[in-house]
């Protein structure tokens, strides 16, 4: 089985339960405070391992604050052989959940944005042709990491989130699978979020048609895209959300396991969208994020269909 190389954030997350998100000029008291490990990276990590992949998490926290982070790391199995110590504060957020599951989150990088070229360089000679590299834009140094990852011949995966419209001046076309929700897909491609879906994807894969693409619609469901192939659709699995955080890094995670696993796509996206429905049936980041038991058990008892031709 290839190997996982996973670059990305680490974060502390702050969690504060709010009957709805502050407003400026607004002093709200929060219901509840919880502290969980999280970080679009480690997120992904952790969902990728519990899918049952082979992966190093490569990034920096902070000497003094990262336990909880560290924590999480060793308990999922995931190799540290790459990730350094800074002296500064490890990236951390403060989270906002509504009484309707959703949230907003103010990020503070932190170690996340010290990475170094020749940390980089040596991270990448570790892994050969064929192995994975996930990315999300969360760290810094990112366009080096994928033309150098490219180079190797990795499979780069790239979770375009958080997005801002400078990511596309990255050499995009070098990653293998482009992740992307709707806001992003389309401001991808000039056009506005609330298109078909369907066509976002097709110009999607139309600028970049070595890349494969997978199309997040949150409760509605997804679109892959794998280059070359014809799309395939798969709806959500109706449930009741309690936290959002994590859901979209659940379902990367367990997609690109389960694709480096050799899973056919549709099983791939089909595993992917049912981690990602118990995943936001639980609060926190990483604690809410499944394990590969939970989900076959899920698939097994679950008569829905999800799979579909359109959503
Ligand atoms: O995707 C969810 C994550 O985004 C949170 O864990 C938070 O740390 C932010 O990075």
């Amino acid at each position: 089985m290839p190997k996982i190389l996973n670059y990305g954030s680490l974060n502390i997350d702050y969690v504060y339960a709010v009957d709805h998100f502050v407003m400026p000029g607004e002093t709200l008291a929060a219901k509840s405070r919880n502290i969980f490990a999280g970080g679009k990276g480690l997120n992904q990590s952790v969902a990728l391992a519990r899918a049952g992949g082979e992966v190093y998490h490569a990034g920096a926290v902070g000497a003094e604050d990262s336990k909880v982070l560290l924590q999480e790391i060793s308990s999922n199995g995931i190799h540290d052989d790459f990730l350094a110590k800074r002296d500064m504060p490890s990236g951390h957020t403060i989270i906002q959940v509504d009484k309707n599951g959703q949230n907003c989150i103010l990020l503070y990088g932190g170690a996340n944005q010290s990475l170094t070229v020749e940390e980089i360089n040596n991270t990448l000679s570790h892994f050969s042709a064929g192995d994975y590299l996930i990315l999300q834009n969360e760290v810094n140094n990112i366009e080096h990491i994928i033309r150098e990852g490219a180079k190797r011949g990795l499979k780069v995966c790239f979770n375009v989130s958080p997005f801002t419209l400078q990511l596309l001046d990255l050499p995009l076309d070098l990653c293998a699978f482009l992740i992307v929700n709707e806001i992003e897909g389309s401001a991808m491609v000039n056009m506005s979020a609330d298109s078909d879906p369907y066509a976002i994807m097709q110009a999607l894969s139309d600028k970049y048609p070595q890349t494969s693409f997978v199309l997040t619609l949150g409760s509605r469901g997804s679109i892959l895209k794998e280059a070359g192939q014809e799309m395939i659709s798969c709806r959500s699995y109706k449930v009741q959300a309690v936290d959002t955080t994590a859901a979209g890094d659940t379902f990367l995670g367990f997609l690109i396991a389960s694709l480096a696993r050799g899973l056919e796509g549709s099983r791939a996206l089909n595993t992917a969208t049912a981690a990602s429905a118990l995943a936001v049936q639980r609060a926190g980041a990483c604690p809410s994020i499944p394990q590969l038991n939970e989900v076959e058990d899920f698939l097994a008892h679950s008569n829905v269909t999800v799979l579909t031709d359109k959503l």
